[in-house]
């Protein structure tokens, strides 16, 4: 494993191995040009929350909520865990730097998990782990109070998730429950941290992608940096003081039969502010079965992929550096 980026990026200029080709690049445009994110209050009436949902879903793949009951003090108490957590000294954090190949275990790495492979590194350090009870005895344990804070706030997460999960149904006509199992069974988390970069014109936290999971829910500051790809254009996510950021997944895109759209995004970084974001990625167990579901699928809008098994597609998209589109071609009608 590489050193973790916060651990070297104030003592020298950018490494080559940082810039990305210059089509890849934010360029100049790093402060977003207008926020026309959708905005959803969670407490509107059912009817125009299933309608708007289903429009932001439709229209930008990625929507913000508001008013949707998480309290506010375990989304700050998580912010400031996972502060804490990226300031430890590098010895407290050792054990978590491990390879390993344990899917239960927690993982801290620079870049992607591919670092040795991969091209170009993205200006980020991760964390990551399931969030199942069976795995909490494997989660960080500082700072002190972690496991009680991030475990709070994943149950939050999941429930926010399966709330919006379930207008998406009704949106698009897909029955009653039908993510409420195995589909939303393994939930993940991921801790970004993006130190200030020397030159955010030529790097990038994350490069565009789609993410591969049903639905993620994310948690940032006021820092900004998440953008997402809208008609060619990058749009910046405005920070919203206690908003969650919602994500169709790639595989909640096919399971919708392209009813619903995924959201390509990327992160920029910044020269000036360290930047954390927290994802809940809502992923389907291994072995669960992903189709177009039933409901969708007419004689006007036949499926657009055959039935696969969640783990086939990951190893498609792992062996894929990350392409969606390509990791799904081999299903595809
Ligand atoms: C991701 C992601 C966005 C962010 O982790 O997949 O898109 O703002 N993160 O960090
Ligand atoms: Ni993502």
């Amino acid at each position: 494993m590489d050193k973790l980026v916060s651990s070297w990026y104030k003592d020298q200029s950018l490494p080559e191995s940082y810039i990305f080709p210059p089509h890849e690049r934010p360029g100049k445009l790093l402060v977003p040009r207008c926020n026309t994110v959708p905005v959803i209050d969670l407490g509107d009436t059912r009817t125009n929350l299933v309608h708007q949902i289903l429009k932001a879903s439709q229209e930008f793949g990625l929507f913000q909520v508001v008013n949707h009951g998480v309290p506010p003090n375990i989304m700050s108490e998580t912010m400031s865990v996972f502060h804490k957590f990226f300031e430890l000294p590098a010895e407290d954090k050792a054990s978590l730097t491990v390879h390993t190949n344990d899917p239960k275990r927690c993982k801290l790495v620079t870049s992607t998990l591919d670092y040795d492979r991969e091209k170009i590194h993205l200006w980020r350090d991760v964390l990551r782990h399931p969030c199942h009870p069976d795995c909490i005895e494997f989660w960080p344990q500082k700072p002190l109070r972690y496991r009680e804070v991030v475990a709070a706030c994943s149950i939050e997460a999941k429930k926010l998730g399966l709330q919006i999960l379930e207008l998406l149904c009704e949106g698009v006509g897909i029955e009653h429950g039908y993510f409420e199992h195995e589909l939303t069974e393994d939930l993940l988390l991921g801790a970004n941290h993006y130190p200030p970069c020397p030159d955010p014109s030529l790097t990038l936290g994350i490069p565009k992608h789609f993410d591969p999971d049903i639905l993620t829910i994310l948690l940032q500051e006021h820092i900004s940096g998440l953008q997402v790809l809208k008609d060619g254009e990058w749009i910046g996510v405005k920070p919203i003081p206690n908003a969650f950021v919602v994500n169709i997944g790639y595989i909640l895109q096919v399971i919708s039969n392209n009813k619903l759209k995924g959201a390509e995004h990327r992160v920029v970084t910044n020269s000036s502010d360290h930047r954390i974001s927290v994802v809940f990625c809502m992923n389907p167990a291994g072995d669960s079965n992903i189709e177009p579901a039933k409901s969708v699928v007419t004689a006007t809008n036949p499926p657009l992929c055959r039935g696969f098994q969640f783990k086939e597609f990951m190893d498609n998209f792992y062996s894929m550096d990350g392409d969606a589109d390509l990791a799904l071609q081999p299903f595809k009608l």
